[in-house]
């Protein structure tokens, strides 16, 4: 094989790697972002350890107390680079139409003049002075048939840190692609070069920002941010929007899906899938802990964040979870709303934007009860509960993130890596809703469930850059993540369903959720995590024919007598105040779904078009 080798720089091309085209490929973006070398990972726990050694030097970690978290190490992102930047993510399809009206888009020929072939373009030499990783990099299995491979270039030795946590990373990606295997080309760049002698900043990144897919030559480039989704390609940018069109060609989905194994004590084992938007309790509800009163059942951990989903020949869905590691919100987090995940989090885990305590080791906000006296908050200063009661100073921003493994999880399920994925029993869709939807509610049949999950509403968190707290239609949880026409979507997601059923296969049943209803008080009147385990029980309940409830204007939900209170103390009114429903709000949320389907008319199918109408005669009956 030939080995280009560029003016001043030499490419390293390690003597396994025999894929032409992707050496090709890694020496036009080294010429094009003049980067000073080219080191190729081999994802070996040697490696780790130099990176991280190094990473410590630069000062972009900084290592915890080793008696106290060991192995561990803290980041402090720059304060204006902290979560993903929907208005600054596109998706360039040739077609405006098929990035449809909730993505942003850029003609793809525009957007390559930007970023890699105009005179200013902003690739070019964008990583002068830092040295260019090739990060190989599996999603799903190794070598199964289920997965996808992605090659990461980046200027960030942090992100090739993340990414060997969170994806099967190394040298074996190789072996797989071999002399000719396909793989997603993916290109990040911090956006920050260095002049000769320039010293760098323990977290480079620049003011301007780009996430971009191109889906039909299934690439991804992104520029300006270290930061999680922003710059982990193999998580959002890759495992949804890419996936998604895969998904849509290949008759499959790609899912911003927790994935979770519930066993009953008689021993029955089931499969649940759910949907509920950034930060907003995907990674607690796929490690719950069982409640007082519903001893002998067990919860294990398939996924967190993301789901491929496949049918199979026994007509059935199977899921499997692409990823290999956990990068979960951090505060709020603690041994009472989630253990398993406290538990996870003891060794070998990169914080990033939490608090440091004075004994060197990490804290935010909900962590315990008593906040330690003094702490050093994610942007390097002072912070006490003092200064937080005087100026609102928060000790860890609120996306601060964890990223670990998923074999430190203590419930991880013995079939997480099974590429044969497992079968899906039961959607679950869920938003964050402080009035209006109740806790939850059974679809009568897949274009109900699906009409669910498409208008569904949440109030925005610190998961992306922009406003808190509002509510905005999110449907399927997929709004920052559906990499094309979400109409088309919706259509994917019914066609799927005929086809399931036309092959005389039982569907999964969809369901609804809502933990967040507030109270007068403003405070939450659900107890919510354990105590989700009391929803999840109705649920299969239904799925086994058992379990009773009571049908209403858009589907079925269970009554007080319905559920399982044993070892909860949570009245009648308290029940009617988190599953009432509301006529008035109703017709109000209506309106919303109306608007919404206005925004998505091109495309839109007509059974959830007709499916709204049908509700809406109802409720004004
Ligand atoms: P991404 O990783 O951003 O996709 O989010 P996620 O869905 O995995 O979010 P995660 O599980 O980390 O959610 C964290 C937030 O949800 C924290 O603010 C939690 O306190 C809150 N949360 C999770 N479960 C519950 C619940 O049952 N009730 C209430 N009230 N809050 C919850
Ligand atoms: C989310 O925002 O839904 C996440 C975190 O899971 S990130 O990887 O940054 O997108
Ligand atoms: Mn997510």
């Amino acid at each position: 094989m030939n080995r280009p080798v560029l003016e001043g720089l030499r490419l390293n091309v390690p003597a396994y790697v025999k894929h032409a085209r992707l050496v090709t490929w890694v020496a036009e973006v080294a010429a094009l972002t003049e980067a000073k070398e080219v080191y190729w990972c081999d994802g070996s726990e040697a490696e780790y350890q130099r990176f991280t050694e190094q990473l410590v030097a630069a000062g972009t970690l900084q290592k915890l107390n080793p008696a106290l978290r060991p192995d561990s190490f803290l980041a402090r992102s720059d304060p204006s680079d902290v979560a993903r930047v929907e208005d600054r993510t596109y998706i360039c399809s040739a077609q405006k139409e098929d990035a449809g009206p909730t993505n942003n888009w850029m003609a793809p020929a525009e957007m390559r003049s930007l970023l890699q072939t105009g005179e200013q373009a902003l690739f070019r030499g964008a990583m002068r002075g830092r040295t260019l990783y090739v990060v190989p990099f599996s999603m799903g299995p190794l070598g199964s048939h289920i997965a996808h491979i992605g090659i990461e270039l980046t200027d960030s030795p942090y992100v090739a840190v993340s990414m060997r946590v969170m994806t099967r990373m190394g040298r074996k990606v190789f072996d797989v692609l071999g002399e000719d295997g396909d793989f997603v080309p993916c290109v990040h760049t911090v956006g920050a070069p260095l002049a000769a002698g320039q010293a760098d900043v323990a977290w480079p990144c620049n003011t301007t920002k780009y996430i971009v897919h191109y889906p039909e030559t299934r690439e991804i480039w992104s520029y300006g941010s270290g930061y999680g989704g922003n710059a982990l390609l193999g998580k959002k940018c890759f495992a949804l929007r890419i996936a998604s069109t895969m998904g849509r060609d290949q008759g499959w989905l790609a899912e911003h899906m927790l994935v979770l194994g519930v066993t009953s004590p008689a021993g029955r084992k089931y499969h649940v899938a759910a949907a509920f938007p950034s930060a907003c309790g995907k990674t607690n509800f796929s490690m719950l802990v069982p409640p007082a009163g519903f001893e002998g059942w067990q919860v294990t951990t398939i996924g967190d964040d993301i789901a491929w989903i496949k049918p199979h020949a026994d007509g059935r869905l199977y899921a499997i979870n692409p990823e290999a590691g956990y990068f979960g919100v951090a505060p709020g987090t603690n041994y009472h709303t989630n253990p398993n995940c406290m538990d996870s989090l003891k060794r070998n885990v990169i914080f990033t934007n939490v608090a440091l305590t004075d004994d060197g080791d990490i804290w935010w906000e909900g962590m315990t009860d008593t906040p330690p006296a003094h702490a050093i908050d994610w942007q390097g200063r002072d912070w006490t509960p003092a200064i937080a009661k005087e100026t609102g100073a928060k000790a860890a921003h609120p996306n601060a993130r964890f990223t670990v493994a998923a074999t430190h999880n203590p419930v991880l399920d013995p079939e997480w890596d099974n590429p044969a994925g497992v079968p899906i029993d039961a959607f679950i869709f869920g938003g964050r809703r402080s009035t209006t939807v109740p806790l939850v509610t059974e679809a009568r049949d897949w274009v109900e469930g699906v009409y669910m999950a498409a208008t569904m509403g949440s109030e925005t968190t610190a998961a992306a850059a922009g406003q808190q707290g509002v509510v905005r239609r999110d449907p399927f949880a997929m709004l920052p993540f559906a990499g094309y026409n979400m109409s088309d979507y919706f259509q994917h997601w019914l066609d799927l369903g005929a086809q399931l059923q036309a092959s005389g296969a039982k569907l999964p049943k969809i369901y609804c959720v809502n933990w967040f209803r507030k109270g007068a008080d403003g405070k939450f009147v659900w107890p919510g995590y354990g105590d989700n385990m009391r929803v999840l029980a109705w649920i299969l309940g239904r799925v086994e024919g058992q379990a009773d409830g009571a049908e209403h204007v858009f589907g079925t939900s269970p009554r007080y007598e319905d559920l399982r209170w044993q070892g909860l103390d949570f009245s009648r009114e308290q029940y009617t105040s988190v599953s009432s429903i509301d006529h008035a709000a109703w017709q109000q949320e209506m309106k919303l779904h109306d608007e919404l389907f206005r925004t998505l008319a091109y495309h839109l199918p007509a059974e959830l078009e007709q499916t709204r109408q049908r509700i809406e005669a109802t409720l004004a009956a």
